[in-house]
């Protein structure tokens, strides 16, 4: 029997007083990727808080069309629903707001066993490797932020990585966390997010700079980004990546990838 079901992470939530119960959780066997379900649920009315979760995914993307690693029934796909009362110009640093709440609650699950940080725009990094990405996509009328979807990925129990990615990724299991159960980790997560977007509604991206600062896997090293090469100096109120040149000048980068050089 899976580790992942509708029943078990309604059940993890109610224990968290996260609203389990009423809350509408679809647990799909296959999909193209959570994230088109979850706009079309949402596209249709779909509550705040809607979770879609999948045991895989056949067309699970991240950030600049890149694909997701989605295997089955080893990690955690996920996308929640959000309807979050902001202007649309607000929204991009929404992205760092959940990142820096997974941050914090993979940093609890990982204990001493890794340093986690988190890599501007969207990574969740355990000993230089990537655990988990973030994908938030939004719906927009004009200058009115219908829905959100915020998906997340987290490397569970993956152990061997296709080629192309093995130096880079990591999961809870290579770390050697043995607690992998997916339905309590998804209950977590969607508690977690639940409570980022109405923090980030209120308060924008104000509440996780401290989070965001102490985890930065970019601050004081070589970095690349926006065209830029530089050292990593902080990401500002506004989500931007700061950047200083040899010239001592400091730089934002609005978006975009960000490479860490060695050295
Ligand atoms: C990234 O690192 O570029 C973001 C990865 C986001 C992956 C998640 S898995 C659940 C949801 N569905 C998708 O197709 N993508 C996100």
């Amino acid at each position: 029997m899976s580790d992942l079901s509708r029943e078990a992470i309604a059940r993890a939530l109610d224990a968290l007083g996260a609203r389990g119960a009423g809350r509408r959780i679809e647990v799909f066997a296959s999909i193209g990727s959570t994230n088109d379900e979850a706009r079309r649920a949402a596209m249709e009315g779909a509550a705040a808080g809607s979770a879609f979760l999948a045991e895989e995914q056949t067309a699970g993307r991240g950030r600049g069309g890149h694909a997701w690693h989605s295997p089955l029934g080893e990690n955690i796909y996920l996308s929640v629903i959000a309807r979050p009362r902001v202007p649309a110009a607000s929204l991009a640093p929404v992205t760092l707001a959940v990142g820096a709440a997974l941050g914090e609650l993979l940093g609890a699950v990982v204990g001493d066993r890794a340093k986690v940080e988190i890599k501007w725009p969207n990574d969740v990094l355990a000993e230089g490797r990537k655990i988990a990405g973030v994908l938030v996509e939004g719906q927009l009328r004009g200058s009115e932020v219908m829905s959100v979807i915020v998906g997340v990925g987290v490397n569970v129990r993956t152990v061997d990585f296709p080629e192309e990615i093995a130096a880079r990724a990591t999961s809870l299991a290579r770390l050697g966390v043995a607690e992998l159960d997916r339905s309590v980790i998804a209950a977590r997560m969607i508690a977690a997010i639940d409570e980022a977007m109405d923090r980030f509604e209120e308060e924008r991206l104000e509440p996780f700079l401290g989070t965001l600062a102490r985890r930065d896997a970019l601050r004081d090293r070589r970095v690349e980004a926006g065209g830029l090469i530089g050292v990593g100096a902080g990401i500002d109120e506004e989500g931007r990546l700061l950047v200083r040149l040899p010239s001592g000048a400091v730089k934002v980068v609005v978006s975009g990838e960000a490479i860490r050089l060695p050295g």
